[in-house]
């Protein structure tokens, strides 16, 4: 069945922001079901959420007929998750007292679902003791907060409190959707404890508003309509680093090389067979704040890939296989014009894994490098014990599992662009 979402439009200038927001949720198969405050109204009409939801919108608290065929409760209860956005400094002053002075305040406070609220409004508002006493307060009572996007506001006034982009509130909705069962659980605010459900830590290591570009698995080079070269990589540490940079809250790309791995909750991801698609694939997702290469990409390419299977003669001549060297992804990213602030490439290497390393650094041009030693099983293993190779020195982390690898090295990143 199809997951619902219940939608509240609070007032504000980036309340057209959440037609585009409807337009992408239903693009996923995902129901709407919208709630306009009276201040939304200013902004954008019921008829043009009405047309995309393809719903009615709902928007006065006695609304008779409404109250008789569904009832507030029953609307705040039919969804999988209810979204506040824009959510403005008045609607999450009121959620955070327990005001409920209209339909769409008293379907919060009557709602036994995950409430997942996306702030927007002016620098100063955002900034102000009250705002963020209310934030603290409504994080602490288990909803899902956003964090606001930094950039020029529709008043003039620069820095934080822009609405974040929609495809990235589609994904932090999608990552909710798909925590399931513990994420449908009632939330604190009705079950009157002080478990925070899911609440991702926003306080740090925080992504949001980035894009996180991201490569992962083998690369397949054909021979011929049969054959290929490929190397072991399974494509689970890649995966495991996109999928922590999405819980961050990052936007995520990850471009995948030919893995049966499931994508992770968030991520948008480009399949890809060979290095050149692979190549064409990174290039079109810049700019990107943050470029990790993890794939294993092969190194060489057929020359000439045959039209017809190859056939053995029985002479015993060596194969009739030329075999051309396949463009440096990482390396092209270090002389682009839209290089990333922050580029990391992974080094597998057999010997003297922090000295090649550091010397790929230089070559590539990247910023850090993650080495591991390959001699043992860490392709298409479980863990991995990395070395961290940065122009500051080398730092070695225990052996432990690619999942942790990947959270710790998202920490790393989120400080560096917060210039920690
Ligand atoms: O040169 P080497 O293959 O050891 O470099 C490994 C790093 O370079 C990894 O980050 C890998 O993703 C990246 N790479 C690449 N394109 C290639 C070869 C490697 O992006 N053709």
């Amino acid at each position: 069945m199809a997951q619902r979402v219940l939608l509240i439009v609070s007032g504000g200038i980036a309340a057209y922001k959440a037609l585009e927001l409807v337009r992408l949720l239903r693009g996923r198969d995902i129901a709407v079901r919208a709630v306009m405050t009276e201040a939304a109204k200013q902004f954008v009409t019921p008829l043009s959420l009405g047309v995309l939801t393809e719903d009615h919108v709902y928007g006065a608290l006695f609304d008779l007929k409404d109250e008789r065929e569904i009832g507030h409760i029953q609307l705040s209860r039919d969804a999988d998750l209810v979204v506040v956005a824009p959510a403005s400094a008045d609607i999450l002053a009121k959620m955070a007292a327990g005001i409920a002075d209209d339909l769409a305040t008293t379907l919060l406070l009557a709602t036994d679902k995950p409430v997942l609220a996306v702030p927007a409004m002016n620098v100063r508002m955002w900034h102000h003791k009250a705002t963020q006493r209310n934030l603290a307060q409504l994080r602490e009572d288990g909803i899902h907060v956003m964090e606001p996007a930094i950039g020029a506001m529709a008043c003039n006034e620069w820095g934080k409190g822009r609405l974040p982009e929609p495809v990235d509130i589609l994904a932090e909705i999608e990552r909710l959707l798909a925590e399931g069962p513990g994420a449908a659980e009632p939330h604190p605010l009705l079950t009157d404890t002080t478990r925070t459900i899911n609440a991702p830590d926003l306080s740090e290591h925080n992504l949001f508003g980035r894009h996180v570009l991201v490569t992962a698995g083998p690369t397949h080079e054909p021979i011929d309509p049969v054959r290929y070269i490929a190397n072991r990589s399974s494509g689970r540490q890649g995966f495991a680093i996109a999928a922590a940079a999405a819980r961050a809250g990052a936007r995520v790309t990850l471009v995948a090389g030919p893995v049966t791995l499931p994508t992770p909750p968030g991520v948008t991801r480009v399949d890809v067979e060979t290095a050149r698609e692979m190549a064409v694939a990174v290039e079109q997702a810049l700019p990107a704040d943050v470029a990790i290469m993890v794939a294993a990409v092969a190194d060489w390419r057929a020359t000439d890939e045959a039209a017809q299977k190859l056939k053995k003669d029985g002479s015993g001549k060596p194969a009739p296989l030329a075999l051309t060297e396949n463009p440096d992804i990482l390396a092209a990213l270090g002389q682009h014009p839209q290089r990333p602030a922050l580029l990391i490439g992974f080094a597998a290497e057999t010997e003297s894994v922090i000295d090649h390393a550091r010397a790929k650094r230089t070559r590539k041009g990247a910023d850090w490098i993650v080495a591991n030693d390959v001699s043992g099983a860490v392709m298409g293993g479980d863990s991995n014990a990395v070395h961290l190779v940065t122009a500051d020195g080398a730092e070695s982390w225990p052996d432990m599992p690619k999942t942790a690898v990947a959270a710790r090295l998202i920490e790393r990143i989120a400080d560096a662009l917060a210039g920690h």
